[in-house]
């Protein structure tokens, strides 16, 4: 799996604890340096120059408390046939309760399902909605998959 814009890399220690093979990125390399032992650690910026993943694919990509528009459709090709998006970040509404508060990071309604779909991945759940902890905060969450095999051909209509 690969924890996107990971931070710490609370996610991508929880994927490396369930016996997951584990990938964390994010520019903040310190932040990077604790994550432990086991984990794959990359620093990167995420947003400019060269895309650090050439034709990676992953199983599971996880990104919480991002949001970069300009690379999106990137960010969702890192997505392997039959793999999975795991993206909860903040949402329109969230300026009532704290940062941020700037609408660059904030998603607008249906926003984070039209993007998966645009990038052609399949929605499996997807909520909007307030969160109460651990602190308030208005959230935009979505669970995709990329279809493999035949089913990424059938006719949509
Ligand atoms: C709010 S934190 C979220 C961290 C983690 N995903 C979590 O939820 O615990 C946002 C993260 O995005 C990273 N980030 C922001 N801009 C970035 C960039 N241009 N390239 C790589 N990482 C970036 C920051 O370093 C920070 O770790």
């Amino acid at each position: 799996m690969l924890d996107f814009a990971a931070g710490s890399g609370r996610h991508a220690r929880e994927a490396h604890r369930l016996g997951l093979r584990a990938t964390a990125i994010d520019r903040d390399a310190g932040a990077l340096a604790g994550i432990g032992e086991g984990i794959a650690t990359r620093a990167a910026d995420l947003e400019g120059g060269e895309w650090p993943f050439g034709r990676e694919r992953f199983d599971a990509v996880v990104v919480t408390n991002y949001l970069f528009r300009p690379r999106f459709a990137l960010l969702a090709a890192l997505v392997a046939p039959g793999g999975l998006l795991v993206y909860e970040t903040f949402a329109r509404g969230n300026e009532r309760y704290g940062k941020p508060s700037n609408p660059a990071f904030l998603l607008a309604p249906g926003e984070l399902l039209e993007r998966c779909r645009s990038a052609g991945l399949r929605v499996l759940a997807y909520e909007h909605g307030l969160l109460e902890r651990p602190r308030p905060a208005v959230v935009q969450r979505v669970c995709a998959v990329r279809a493999a095999g035949p089913e990424a051909l059938r006719p949509l209509g």
